[in-house]
C-alpha cells in the first residue's frame, strides 16, 4: 500500500502546526487506497546542516543524517504542513529538507500552508517541484 507521510513543519513551542496536521491526517485517513501517518520535526532533531558532502553525493556520514533518510525514505509520497513564517517556510522544515536529497526524488508532495496572512508564500518557498 503507498505510504504517505504528513510532515508537522513547525517545532516552535505552542505551535499550531500540530493541530493543522491532525485535521489533515483526520481528512486523509478516509481514503482507503493509502496509508497516512504523521512525520513530527519534533520528533526528528537535526542540527543545522552539518554533512560535509552535498546531499546528492548520497554519502551521508552522520547518524541522525543516516535515521532521517531512513524515514523519509520509507514513505513514497508526502503531504507537507508548513507555517508561513517572513513570507516563507519555516527554518527547521526547509534544514530537514536539504538533509536529503534521494529520499525525496520521484515521490509526490503536497502542501498544506497556513499564517496570518493565509498561508500563501511557503509552498513555493520550499524550492521544490512535485517531481525532480
Ligand atoms: C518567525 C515568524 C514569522 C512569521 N511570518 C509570517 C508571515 O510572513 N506571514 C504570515 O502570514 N504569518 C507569519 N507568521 C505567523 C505564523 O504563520 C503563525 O503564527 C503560525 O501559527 C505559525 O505556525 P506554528 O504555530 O505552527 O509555528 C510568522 C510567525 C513567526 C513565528
Amino acid at each position: 500500500m503507498t505510504r504517505i507521510g504528513i510532515i508537522i513543519g513547525s517545532t516552535r513551542p505552542g505551535r499550531n502546526s500540530e493541530q493543522v496536521a491532525h485535521w489533515v491526517h483526520a481528512q486523509a485517513v478516509q481514503r482507503t487506497d493509502a496509508t497516512y501517518e504523521l512525520i513530527d520535526l519534533a520528533k526528528h532533531p537535526l542540527p543545522h546542516l552539518d554533512e560535509p558532502m552535498s546531499a546528492m553525493s548520497g554519502r551521508y556520514q552522520n547518524a541522525h543524517t543516516k535515521e532521517w533518510a531512513e524515514v523519509i525514505g520509507s514513505y513514497d509520497g508526502f503531504v507537507i504542513v508548513t507555517p508561513e513564517y517572513n513570507h516563507s517556510t519555516s527554518g527547521v522544515l526547509k534544514n530537514a529538507i536539504d538533509y536529503l536529497y534521494a529520499e525525496w526524488n520521484n515521490k509526490a508532495v503536497g502542501f498544506v500552508s497556513y499564517g496570518v496572512a493565509g498561508g500563501v508564500a511557503p509552498w513555493n518557498t520550499c524550492g521544490w517541484s512535485p517531481v525532480n
